[in-house]
């Protein structure tokens, strides 16, 4: 149970305070092959505790009331490991996406995978476009499941699409709130807070566009072990830190 639902801290004046929760959460979901090193197993037995720990995580977000979760699942550079690597992580995402078109309406999670989709195989590009037909239907909690995405790579796409918008007369200036709309995460507010497990502290090309006002978050803690207690303890500290945006 949450720290949020249950324990809500109390002020001097023993009132309950409310507690900040972000909108949108943001997980670089790192440290499975580690995580697998330390116990002699294969790198892929890292991947698929850690997918057991995304679809753990996801439901913990829904209940809290947190609006949307990003997951960092796959990078455009991600390609670089093994094949064996690879085509194992990729089976994993074609079993989650598989549970996914059977259970998003019951539990009512909009998932959305955000990435280079044609470069993949016809199998997972078969079931994402399911999974969005589905999505479309849905409200509430958002999943967006980041799938051979690059920070980088958005940003040119993104930008190739509106310089074409532009020569066919169909946009205007560029301003930041119109390049936005040409990014994967069109329509859903900046991630709030970014969390990056296993002691690694960088980016490694996620969310560069939407990360400019986030508040970061490292623990040591690698993905396979990383908890519910865990995420409140990233919440508690997002809690209390003073958002200024550069203001005064
Ligand atoms: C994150 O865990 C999952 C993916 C990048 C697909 P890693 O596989 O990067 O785990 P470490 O960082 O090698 O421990
Ligand atoms: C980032 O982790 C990508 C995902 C978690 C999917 P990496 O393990 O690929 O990042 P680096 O190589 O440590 O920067
Ligand atoms: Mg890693």
């Amino acid at each position: 149970m949450s720290i949020f639902k249950l324990k809500k801290p109390m002020s001097r004046a023993g009132k309950a305070e409310s507690i900040k929760l972000p909108r949108h959460i943001a997980i670089i979901m790192d440290g499975n092959g580690r995580w697998a090193k330390k116990r002699g197993l294969p790198r892929t037995a890292g991947h698929s505790v850690g997918a057991e720990v995304f679809r753990k995580i996801a439901t913990y977000c829904k209940n809290i009331g947190i609006e949307y979760l990003t997951v960092f699942a796959f990078s455009t550079e991600n390609w670089k490991r093994p094949d064996e690597e690879v085509s194992g992580i990729m089976a994993l995402l074609e079993k989650y996406l598989h549970e996914a078109i059977e259970k998003m309406e019951k539990e009512s999670i909009r998932l959305a995978v955000m990435g280079n989709i044609e470069e993949l195989s016809p199998k997972i590009r078969q079931l994402v476009n399911k999974t969005s037909q589905i999505a479309e239907k849905l409200n509430g909690f958002q999943v967006n499941l980041c799938l051979n995405y690059g920070g980088r790579d958005e940003i040119i796409k993104a930008a190739q699409k509106y310089a074409q918008d532009y020569r066919d007369g169909r946009a205007n200036e560029l301003t930041e709130e119109t390049f936005a709309k040409y990014t994967f995460f069109a329509g859903i507010p900046d991630p709030d807070l970014i969390i990056r497990p296993s002691g690694e502290y960088r980016i490694s090309n996620f969310l560069i566009w939407q990360s400019a006002y986030a508040e970061l978050y490292f623990t040591d803690t690698l993905w396979p072990d990383f908890n519910e207690r865990e995420l409140d303890k990233a919440i508690s500290s997002y809690s209390k830190r003073d958002r200024r945006y550069g203001g005064a």
